[in-house]
């Protein structure tokens, strides 16, 4: 059978990475049975610096055809962040109602964890971001621009079928894991939106009695996805905790380079979105040293949703292969390969 597959490569390392991770996907597809037919779409910053639209008006229309998506990265310099992140990403996520952010992480073979002496099975976690709603809200505004008494509000949205439905997921998601939930709260100083979250996640977690759950406010969490992760299986935290908290556990786990991640439509009614963690990185954009494995674990994250598990599996071994065997690996890992040799070993690994 076939996919239909869009590619969105966008600015910077993206567009390497993407390339990349395709070049590893068709292998995968084709020792396994299928085929991935891609659209290749030139959404970026460089369209926007061109026409000054991130995407075309009926940029959602086209995706809504698709059985997934790979996005590389967006956001350039000369192009403020937010035209990147309001102009293509966020309403990719919201029409699709693609809530859940999924954030594996695990410290792969050949890498080298930012907290010395841990093991690989150790690091194993992942972080469930609620993607649709909470802090990265439009409602707010600057008033009295100028004057002595200027302000600026910000308004966080907090829904209940936005706060449930992400929380579900993470306790669903914890019986086909190590069965542990942890939920990020911050109730002391978010006053009306943290002890609503911490309220439905005590709701529903009453639903799993079989699931270990547990709620820390998101400073104390921090501070143990650095001195215990091992404590840690699957992390449920609201938009804005959600990224920072993704961030930092990429690093703890050998860097951004690293990192895949999926923005996902649980009932599978629109396409999900799957891309790597990290930007476009301006300061190596064009110089070919990118590490791919990020983009082509995100790949390897889009082949599951699809269905192909298998296929999905291979990526992952050929991923470990090939890091555990040290031979082929970008600046970021100590090596001198460029971004394109190590996709090859990749692509070659899986057969
Ligand atoms: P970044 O992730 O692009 O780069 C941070 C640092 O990590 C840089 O030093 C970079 O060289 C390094 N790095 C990142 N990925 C790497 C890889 N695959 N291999 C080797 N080194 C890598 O984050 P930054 O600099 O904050 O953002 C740059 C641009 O990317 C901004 O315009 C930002 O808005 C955008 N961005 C877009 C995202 C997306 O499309 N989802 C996510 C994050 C940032
Ligand atoms: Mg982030």
């Amino acid at each position: 059978r076939a996919y239909a597959i869009a590619s969105i490569p966008g600015d910077g390392i993206g567009v390497d990475v993407t390339r990349e991770a395709r070049k590893v996907l068709d292998r995968a597809a084709d020792r396994h049975g299928f085929a991935l037919r891609w659209t290749e779409f030139d959404w970026s910053c460089e369209r926007y610096t061109r026409t000054g639209s991130m995407m075309p008006e009926d940029g959602i229309d086209r995706l809504a055809e698709f059985d997934g998506i790979l996005l590389g990265a967006v956001g350039f310099p000369g192009v403020p962040d937010h035209v990147s992140l309001w102009g293509l990403l966020i309403p990719v996520r919201r029409a699709f109602a693609q809530y859940v952010n999924l954030r594996p992480v695990r410290l792969l073979p050949g890498t080298t964890s930012a907290l010395a002496g841990r093991t690989v099975d150790e690091l194993e976690m992942v972080i469930v971001r609620e993607n649709s709603e909470g802090e990265y809200s439009e409602i707010g505004g600057r008033h009295n621009t100028g004057q002595p008494s200027e302000f600026v509000l910000q308004t966080s949205v907090f829904t209940r079928v936005g706060v449930e439905r992400i929380i579900r997921y993470a306790f669903e998601l914890a019986r086909t894991r190590a069965g542990r939930v942890c939920s990020a709260t911050k109730s002391n100083g978010l006053i009306h939106s943290m002890p609503y979250w911490d309220e439905i996640f005590t709701e529903i977690a009453a639903g799993y009695p079989d699931v270990h759950s547990e709620q820390m406010h998101v400073d104390a969490l921090a501070a143990r996805m650095v001195q215990r992760p091992d404590l840690l299986d699957v992390v449920v935290a609201s938009n804005l905790f959600g990224d920072i908290l993704s961030d930092l556990a990429a690093a703890v786990t050998g860097g951004l380079g690293m990192a895949p991640s999926g923005n996902i439509n649980p009932p599978g009614e629109h396409p999900s979105m799957f891309e790597a963690v990290h930007g476009s990185a301006p300061d190596i954009a064009g110089k070919g040293i990118a590490n791919p494995v990020a983009q082509i674990l995100a790949g390897a994250m889009l082949l599951e949703h699809l269905g192909q598990l298998d296929a999905a599996r291979a990526v992952h071994a050929a991923v470990e292969k090939v890091l555990a065997e040290g031979a082929v690996a970008t600046p970021d890992l100590g090596g001198t390969a460029t971004t394109a040799e190590l996709g090859s070993a990749v692509a070659d690994a899986v057969g």
